[in-house]
C-alpha cells in the first residue's frame, strides 16, 4: 500500500542556520492516527508544517496523496491537509467565530448549503452555539483552540493535524479531543497529533514517533515505545501514570505494558478469575 504522507530524507534548516529537523524519514497510512512526542524544540512542529506545504524541505522530499509539496501551491495542499496551530492566535483573524468556521469551506468554493451543513455540525460538536458572534479574541485560549479545531474540521481535510490541541483545555476539552480523534478516524481520516499528553496517547494506543534534538529516534506502538526505557530517557518522556503504577503492582503480568485504567481493571478481573491470589503487601 502506498502511503499517503511520504517523508524520505528531509531536514529543514530555518534561515537562522538552525537545524530544526534532521534526515527524517516517515511514511503515513490511510486511517492512521500518529502521534509524535518529544521535548521542547526537538522539531515537532517543524516536521508538520512541511506536510501541508507552509515549510518546504532544505533537503529530501515529501509527497502528500502523490504530490510532490515542493511544487504544490499551499492553497492545493491546504485542502488535502488541515492543521492546526499550536497557538490559535496564529489561525484566527476574522471578526467574528461564524466567519471564522467558514472561511476555510469558502476558500474551496463550497455551496451555501453544504457550508452550512458543515459549521452546523462543527458547532454543535464543539458546542459553539452562544460565541457565534463573538470575537474570537474576546474568548479564552482553549475557546480559540476549539474555534481553530472546529474550522478544521469543517473542511475535513483527509489529514487532521493537531498541534498540542490539549494545552490549556480542561478535562472536558481533553475528553472532547480523544472522541474527536477517534471520530477522525472512524471517518478514514488520518489523525497527526503533536501532544505532551502521555495520557491521551495512552488512551488512543496509537502509532508513536518520538523525535529528540532534530531526529526521529522512535517509531512504533505506544506500548512498545512507553516500555522503552532507554528511548523514554533519551527523550525526557514520562509514561502515563497508570503504567508506572501498573508496573508496581505485583499480581499483574510485569511483561505487559499497561496504558489505560481500563487495561489495567480488565487484567486484574481475568486474573481473579483464573483464581490468582491478590497479595496486598503490609
Ligand atoms: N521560525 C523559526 N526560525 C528559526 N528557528 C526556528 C523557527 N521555528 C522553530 N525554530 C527552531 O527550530 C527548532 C525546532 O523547533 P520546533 O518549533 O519545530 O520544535 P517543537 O518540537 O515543536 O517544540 P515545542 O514543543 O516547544 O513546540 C528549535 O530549536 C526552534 O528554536
Ligand atoms: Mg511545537
Amino acid at each position: 500500500m502506498e502511503p499517503y504522507i511520504s517523508v524520505r530524507d528531509v531536514t529543514h534548516v530555518y534561515s537562522n542556520g538552525v537545524t530544526a529537523i534532521k534526515d527524517i524519514d516517515l511514511d503515513i497510512y490511510d486511517n492512521e492516527a500518529v502521534a509524535i512526542l518529544g521535548s521542547n524544540g526537538s522539531g515537532k512542529t517543524t516536521l508538520v508544517k512541511h506536510f501541508n506545504g507552509l515549510l518546504k524541505p532544505t533537503k529530501g522530499k515529501i509527497t502528500v496523496g502523490g504530490l510532490n509539496t515542493r511544487k504544490e501551491r499551499i492553497s492545493k495542499l491546504s485542502s488535502l491537509v488541515g492543521y492546526v496551530f499550536q497557538n490559535p492566535n496564529h489561525q484566527t483573524f476574522l471578526p467574528n467565530v461564524i466567519q471564522e468556521l467558514e472561511y476555510g469551506c469558502k476558500n474551496l468554493r463550497m455551496s451555501e448549503e453544504e457550508i452550512e451543513e458543515r459549521v452546523n455540525k462543527a458547532v454543535e460538536l464543539f458546542e459553539l452555539e452562544n460565541y457565534l458572534n463573538e470575537n474570537p479574541f474576546d474568548l479564552n485560549s482553549s475557546q480559540r483552540k476549539e474555534v481553530a479545531m472546529a474550522s478544521i474540521m469543517a473542511i475535513s481535510p483527509r489529514v487532521i493535524v493537531l498541534d498540542e490541541p490539549t494545552t490549556g483545555q480542561d478535562h472536558k476539552g481533553c475528553q472532547r479531543i480523544l472522541h474527536l480523534v477517534r471520530m477522525f478516524q472512524k471517518h478514514g481520516h488520518i489523525v497527526v497529533l503533536i501532544t505532551h499528553d502521555m495520557h491521551l496517547i495512552g488512551e488512543l494506543n496509537c502509532r508513536t514517533v518520538v523525535m529528540h534534538q532534530s531526529e526521529k529516534v522512535a517509531d512504533g506502538h505506544a506500548e512498545d515505545v512507553f516500555a522503552d526505557k532507554r528511548i523514554m530517557d533519551l527523550a525526557g518522556l514520562q509514561p502515563p501514570q497508570i503504567t508506572s503504577l501498573a508496573h508496581s503492582l505485583p499480581f499483574l503480568n510485569s511483561n505487559k505494558t499497561y496504558l489505560t485504567i481500563d487495561s489495567v481493571l480488565q487484567s486484574m478481573k481475568v486474573n481473579t478469575e483464573e483464581g490468582v491470589k491478590i497479595v496486598t503487601r503490609t
